[in-house]
């Protein structure tokens, strides 16, 4: 009998390049996506594989009890992808981000329990620890989450470490650094720079630009998902670390040059609130069990730049069309760009 992946939240950014990883390479797998297509969530993302026979989409809230029991039937793995993701939209309002993040992830441990799947990968992230200044966060560092986002995450972390610890569900926790690659919402720093330079338009770097985070390419990320499926020790957690640290203005000058845009687009703007100063993640857990990034950060950025340059069907609907993108925009970038 095939094995069948129940994968949520796959028509977001991660996600989609997970399930389309998975179906390429374990050719015997079947894979269920769960998605409730939020404004991060779209069926376009998965174009090219959506008439696979081994793959079957479900419209449907991890909140919701029935849609879970019913996409997770006869699954034996699971990996919880599905999320509200991003920080400053979690600045604006955090009610959503706690059914999601925190709720949803109760009710997928106890039809996990109920059902009694084989692994269950709960996809958390390297903001559960916070900021640091020096150094490098282990997994047996402190939590410190420092936004609604983080806080969020960190408490389906550890609700998912909680239900192994009481039940014996075999989840494994990933935390992985910032994610890059195509089709990542244009709100996120690297496709929001990169579609605005294409357009000529600003590129609104926050504070003085000189925060850092840790880039990990998204294939990199799903590997590693992949590997721990087979390879995790249940009730472990394992950080996955691309070893690329930058600084926000590196970025944006990269992105430019690529394009070959004038730095003169780049715009100071008023700082996130409670905008963490550093990510760095201590991947070496994960590493001695034989994970490593593939993907060179310089080679990386110039394939995610070269594709959202070509990819402007994808990008240029949500820009100029969605009706939500545009009041996000204006209420995030409308004072700060004046
Ligand atoms: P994304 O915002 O691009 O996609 C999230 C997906 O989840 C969307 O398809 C959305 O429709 C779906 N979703 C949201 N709420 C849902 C619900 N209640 N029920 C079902 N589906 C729902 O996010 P992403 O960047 O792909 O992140 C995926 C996961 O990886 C998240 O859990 C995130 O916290 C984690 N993560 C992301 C990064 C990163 O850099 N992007 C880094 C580390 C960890
Ligand atoms: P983001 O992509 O939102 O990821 P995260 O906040 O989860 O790390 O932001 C990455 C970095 O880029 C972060 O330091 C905030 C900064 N940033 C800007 O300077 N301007 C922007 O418009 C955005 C979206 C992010």
């Amino acid at each position: 009998m095939s094995t069948r992946i129940l994968v949520t939240g796959g028509c977001g950014f991660i996600g989609c390049n997970f399930v389309r990883m998975v179906l390429a390479e374990r050719p015997d797998w079947e894979v269920v996506n769960l998605d409730k297509l939020t404004y991060a969530g779209r069926l376009e993302n998965l174009h090219d594989i959506a008439d696979s026979p081994r793959y079957r989409f479900t419209k449907g809230d991890i909140c919701d009890p029935t849609a879970v029991t019913e996409a997770m039937a006869g699954c034996s793995l699971v990996v919880n992808f599905a999320a509200e993701t991003h920080v400053d939209r979690s600045l604006l309002g955090a009610t959503n981000f706690i059914d999601t993040d925190m709720k949803g992830v109760a009710i997928l441990l106890d039809e996990a329990r109920r059902v009694g799947v084989g692994r269950f990968v709960q996809v958390s992230t390297d903001e559960v620890y916070g900021s640091i200044e020096e150094g490098s966060f282990t997994e047996t560092s402190v939590l410190n989450p420092a936004n609604p986002y983080a806080a969020s995450k960190a408490g389906g972390d550890r609700l998912a470490y909680a239900y192994w610890a009481t039940y014996q569900v075999p989840v494994i926790i990933t935390r992985a650094s910032n994610n890059y690659g195509p089709y990542q919402y244009p709100e996120k720093l690297i496709p929001l720079f990169a579609t605005n330079a294409l357009r000529d338009q600003p590129l609104p770097l926050y504070g003085d630009g000189r925060n850092v985070r840790d880039w990990l390419h998204v294939s990199d990320h799903c590997r590693a998902i992949l590997f721990l499926i087979e390879h995790g020790r249940p009730g472990e957690v394992y950080n996955v670390g691309g070893g690329n640290e930058r600084e926000n203005t590196a970025i944006t000058r990269e992105i430019l040059r690529l394009l070959g845009k004038p730095e003169s687009l780049i715009r100071l703007v008023a700082d996130r609130v409670g905008h963490d100063r550093r990510y760095s993640l201590d991947a070496s857990k994960l590493r001695r069990l034989g994970w490593r990034p593939h993907v060179l950060f310089d080679r990386g950025i110039e394939g995610t730049v070269a594709w959202y340059a070509a990819n402007a069907w994808w990008w240029k609907p949500i820009k100029d069309h969605d009706g939500e993108f545009r009041r996000y925009f204006a209420e995030q970038y409308g004072e700060r760009l004046k």
